[in-house]
Parts: C-alpha cells; sequence; structure tokens
C-alpha cells in the first residue's frame, strides 16, 4: 500500500522503509531520542552513539511483524513512525491493542501534514481500532497534532529523582 499526500504541491509518499533506508530513518529516530533527553535528562537516557543500534533494532522489529513507515518527499526521508501490537497488559488495565512508540518529522518538512499522513497510513495498518501512545509532559506540539488525529489524554507519568 503506498499514500500520497500533496505537501506544498510536493508528493508524500508513506511505505515501510527498505532495510538501506533505515540508515537515515535511524537518524531522525536519535533525534527523537536527543529531543527527550534535552527535555528531562535524569528521566529520558540517551547512550551515544545511537544511530547505529537504533537501526539494527528497527530492522529487528520490522522482521517481528512491527510497523514501521518512513515518509518520503523529493526522495529524501522526512520523518518516520514506529509502532507494534501490544499484548494485554493487566499493569496498565489495557487489552490488547496498537502502541504507537516513535514517530518524528524532520524540522524542515514540518507543518505540511507529514506526520498527518505517516500516522493515517499507520492506523491503516496496526490491526486494531484502540492505538495508545506516550508523550512527553511538556511536549504541547505532539500533543497538539496527536489531539487533531483523534487521540485523547489517558495517562499522567510521574518521575522522583
Ligand atoms: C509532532 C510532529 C510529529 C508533527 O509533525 P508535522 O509533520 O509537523 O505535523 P502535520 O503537519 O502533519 O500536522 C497536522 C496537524 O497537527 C497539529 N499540529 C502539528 N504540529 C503542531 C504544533 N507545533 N503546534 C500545534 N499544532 C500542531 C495541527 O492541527 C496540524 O494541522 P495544521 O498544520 O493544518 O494546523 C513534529 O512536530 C515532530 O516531529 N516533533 C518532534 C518529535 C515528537 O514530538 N514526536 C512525538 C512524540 S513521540
Amino acid at each position: 500500500l503506498l499514500l500520497t499526500h500533496a505537501y506544498n504541491r510536493r508528493v508524500i509518499e508513506v511505505r515501510p522503509p527498505t532495510r538501506a533506508e533505515l540508515g537515515p530513518v535511524s537518524k531522525l529516530a536519535a533525534q527523537l531520542v536527543r529531543m527527550h533527553h534535552a527535555i528531562d535528562p535524569k528521566r529520558f537516557m540517551q547512550i551515544e552513539p545511537i544511530e547505529p543500534g537504533y537501526e539494527r533494532f528497527l530492522a529487528h522489529e520490522m522482521e517481528g511483524g512491527a510497523v514501521v513507515l518512513a515518509a518520503f518527499v523529493d526522495g529524501a526521508v522526512a520523518g518516520y513512525a514506529y509502532g507494534r501490537v501490544e499484548p494485554r497488559d493487566w499493569n496498565a488495565l489495557r487489552e490488547e491493542c496498537g502502541a504507537l512508540h516513535d514517530i518524528y518529522v524532520d524540522e524542515r518538512f514540518r507543518r505540511g501534514g507529514v506526520a498527518r499522513a505517516i500516522l493515517a497510513e499507520f492506523l491503516a495498518r496496526i490491526g486494531s481500532d484502540r492505538v495508545v501512545l506516550m508523550s512527553a509532559w511538556s511536549n504541547v506540539e505532539a500533543q497538539a497534532f496527536f489531539e487533531s488525529m483523534g487521540f485523547r489524554k489517558t495517562m499522567v507519568e510521574m518521575t522522583r529523582g
């Protein structure tokens, strides 16, 4: 399945990345890790270098059935998402559902509908009507984006130390 959308009259292509394309995808994944570490270095770990391990991790996850999607604009990787179906979790009181773990759009491509295109394709592929995600408390921009896509706020994580 291939999704195309208009972005400033350019085409956004959303599809699973090839193994070779996981290189540029992992660069964006590393930015997502560094962004969280900058928000709260005590809570969000950052173990450099991030890219090589993330690339191997995503390849392994794809082999295991996870949904990994990349958005391409003019042949460049503009953003990506990663998630998978998670089983029933009694601690979280959460039935089996889709979990969106990562979504990130390169700063140069933001506010052009790239994340909307990626998330729409993710929701079509994940195979579950319920999808849960976590967002850093202060990341109000991402929360506005998720709310625009039909997500509601359901949990608050608190950290001491
Ligand atoms: C959140 C993020 C993925 C949005 O990507 P994007 O491609 O710019 O989003 P889109 O252009 O598809 O936005 C779709 C809608 O979401 C909302 N939205 C997106 N960014 C927003 C922002 N900064 N402030 C308020 N609303 C926003 C708007 O309703 C927007 O529609 P509009 O542009 O027509 O008003 C991007 O800002 C990002 O990568 N942030 C850093 C990583 C991150 O926070 N990831 C999520 C946490 S895991």
